[in-house]
């Protein structure tokens, strides 16, 4: 099937902030030989490529002088079972939590963790998506990607993925590939991750004393919908900063000065600190200037409630990250893409 490709088209629904931004050229890719017209088009117009897989991860502050192109390959289909282990593999473009929901609806163990987090299955292994004690990386077991540099498809194993948390090395050599599909490693019987935060006691709540990876799912679900916004009705990219790493010392002094951090100490001496919490405690929590805000029940996710420009969300986050360096000596990092 030949590419169709649109010109000055509005990215509003494309990313999940919900923020104006035009680009300058759009065509979706619903197979390897569209991802490679669409590469071969945009270089004939001397035009740069944005990939865009749900735009969950996405600030865009101006309009994209770019061939915006869409990844929405579809299909999942099973490589490999021998009763036990399950390998997977999915197409970029899934939609990430319906992906999730047939590997429940199978009875498979290992994604339940994920489960309703915003994007695309392509986008996952950008930024190692994770969520409640599990990690994509966790559940890897490689995947297909188009090398722009050579125009060579390269498969990677999960070492070569250079995986860290909220990282990749897809993020850190943006734009040199084009993930086209990913395979997971799933299970029959392997044991659940019930004990990050409140998911054993929801459970419990709900009298099950024996969950399943579905019974799991489902209280994933419950726990996010209370306190992350649905892009659908808030626009919103999730967290908006990753939570900092910071030196034993500097945590050791903020405890002293606030009995309540909250921090988990790291296996490599540094501690990992809630930025939600650092930010609440700033008095953000909540905080609305125009259509821009924090939101009202997780410090950590910046939304916008109608009309607020790329431009006025990263100021806001500017705002956010001076005043938590100045009160607290901690530099927040911004975690999704900012174009
Ligand atoms: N907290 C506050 N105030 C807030 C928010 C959080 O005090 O406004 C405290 C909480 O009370 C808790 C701690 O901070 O003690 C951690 O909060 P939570 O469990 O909600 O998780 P988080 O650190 O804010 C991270 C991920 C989320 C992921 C959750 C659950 C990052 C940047 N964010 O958030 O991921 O869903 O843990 O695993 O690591 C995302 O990346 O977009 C995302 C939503």
């Amino acid at each position: 099937m030949s590419l169709q490709v649109r010109q000055r088209v509005s990215l509003k629904a494309y990313n999940s902030f919900a923020v104006e931004a035009s680009a300058r050229l759009f065509a979706e890719a619903h197979d390897d030989d569209q991802v490679r017209q669409a590469l071969a088009y945009a270089a004939g117009q001397g035009l740069p490529v944005l990939l865009l897989g749900g735009g969950s991860n996405l600030l865009l502050t101006a309009d994209v002088e770019a061939l915006v192109l869409r990844m929405a390959s579809r299909g999942i289909r099973v490589i490999q079972d021998d009763g036990e282990r399950v390998l997977i593999e999915a197409e970029a473009g899934e939609p990430w939590h319906p992906f999730v929901q047939w590997t429940l609806q199978r009875g498979l163990v290992g994604l339940e963790n994920l489960s309703l987090i915003p994007g695309t299955v392509g986008a996952a292994p950008m930024q190692n998506i994770g969520a409640y004690g599990v990690e994509l990386k966790d559940v890897f077991a490689g995947l297909t990607a188009l090398d722009r540099r050579s125009g060579e498809l390269r498969e990677f194993t999960l070492a070569d993925c250079g995986f860290a948390y909220r990282d990749s090395l897809f993020k850190r050599e943006a734009g040199r590939w084009v993930i086209l599909r990913v395979r997971f490693a799933l299970s029959r019987t392997a044991p659940l991750h019930l004990d990050y935060g409140p998911v054993r006691q929801r459970l419990a709540e709900q009298g099950i004393d024996a969950p399943t990876a579905a019974d799991v799912g489902r209280a994933i679900c419950a726990i996010r919908s209370e306190k992350l916004p649905d892009p659908a009705l808030l626009g919103n990219a999730g967290s908006f900063f990753k939570n900092p790493l910071v030196s034993a010392e500097l945590a050791q002094r903020l405890r002293a000065a606030h009995a309540d951090l909250v921090a988990y100490p790291q296996a490599d001496g540094l501690v990992k600190l809630a930025a939600g919490w650092l930010i609440e405690r700033a008095g953000w929590k909540g905080f609305r200037e125009g259509d821009a805000g924090v939101h009202r029940l997780q410090a950590l996710v910046l939304v916008n409630y109608g009309q607020a420009s790329g431009q006025q969300l990263l100021a806001l986050a500017q705002r956010i990250q001076a005043d938590i360096a100045q009160r607290f000596a901690v530099a927040l990092e911004i975690e999704p893409n900012v174009l």
